[in-house]
């Protein structure tokens, strides 16, 4: 196997409703419109950094129902090797129910479903793929052994870890050493540290940085962020855009972060680049049809350079 980028993650079947508002317990609620999309932040990121040009591996689970042969096909158009997700008998795909607002932000409810059930077996099984990954991408919404097991796996091997501690749920500490790099949102941040002053950014990413990854980053909603590398801070302001559903942008700078690692760019491009794909991908309804090609992000990149 050639290096490539592996993603150990949630796949989940997305309906995207758009509001102008939440509503209350007890409220009928009329909304403008619903979407029906693939997402789940494993899915969403392996498309993110596929679509940009590498080989990518996902390795996941999917429900023995019908969400699961459509979330399985629409991987397999997008180039995302799926032989490592496995399709669980007796339990329904992971589900996400994300209400978009117009101001940008989302509330999410995410139903795990099949992405409860990805096994330290199931990782084992793709020992290959991790072991033969330059980067692996992990988030946390499968369970935290199989999250621990495709770390060791891959620290073991050589590969650099890109942990997203999303959502927030506390870990195990020993977890975050030897990760490459740390990336949290900054609104789901606070709750990784056992501190109830709230923070600000480069106060979190230097006390996140002391539990052992080797960097942090501190996004906000995939547009902007902040790394800390141990020694230094380095920002990216938000890129300008016309902002229309942000569901995927978290996961499109995760996945923009991932190959611009792989491709061992600066870390201040690493940082733009990863901010570039956020802001795209936030200009399209969706999680991962709003994914930026390799084309359209550098082309916004040289557009942005050149303004
Ligand atoms: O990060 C966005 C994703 O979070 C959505 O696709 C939803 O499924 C949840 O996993």
């Amino acid at each position: 196997m050639t290096k490539h980028i592996c993603v150990v993650g949630s796949i989940h079947m997305d309906l995207i409703i758009s509001s102008d508002h939440l509503p209350k317990p007890g409220e009928r609620m009329i909304a403008d419109s619903v979407v029906t999309s693939t997402g789940g932040k494993g899915a969403n990121q392996a498309v993110a950094a596929s679509r940009l040009g590498p080989e990518v591996y996902l390795v996941g689970c999917v429900g023995n129902d019908g969400w699961g042969g459509e979330l399985r096909s629409a991987l397999v158009q997008e180039g995302v090797d799926v032989q490592f997700v496995t399709t669980k008998p007796d339990v329904p795909s992971g589900v996400g129910i994300v209400t978009a607002l117009p101001d940008g932000e989302l509330a999410v409810v995410v139903v795990p479903g099949a992405d409860r059930e990805l096994s330290i077996e199931d990782v084992e099984l793709a020992r290959e793929a991790i072991e033969g990954a330059a980067i692996v991408i992990i988030q946390l919404e499968i369970p935290v052994p199989a999250v621990q097991r495709a770390a060791e796996i891959a620290q073991a091997a050589g590969a650099k870890v890109v942990l997203n501690a999303s959502p927030a749920i506390k870990l195990p500490p020993e977890i975050f050493a030897g990760v490459d790099t740390l990336i949290v949102e900054f609104a789901e941040a606070q709750a990784l540290l056992n501190d109830e002053e709230p923070l600000g950014q480069s106060r979190i990413a230097r006390r996140l940085g002391a539990l052992g990854p080797d960097k942090v980053v501190v996004m906000e909603s995939g547009r902007s962020a902040l790394l800390f590398d141990g020694e230094k801070i380095l920002e990216q302001t938000a890129l300008g855009a016309e902002i229309v559903d942000s569901t995927g942008a978290r996961d499109a700078f995760v996945g923009a972060y991932a190959v611009a690692r792989l491709e061992e760019c600066r870390l201040e491009e690493t940082l733009r680049s990863a901010c570039a794909a956020g802001v795209l991908a936030s200009t399209q309804v969706g999680a991962l049809p709003a994914m930026p090609t390799r084309e359209e992000h550098e082309g916004f990149l040289k557009k942005l350079a050149t303004a």
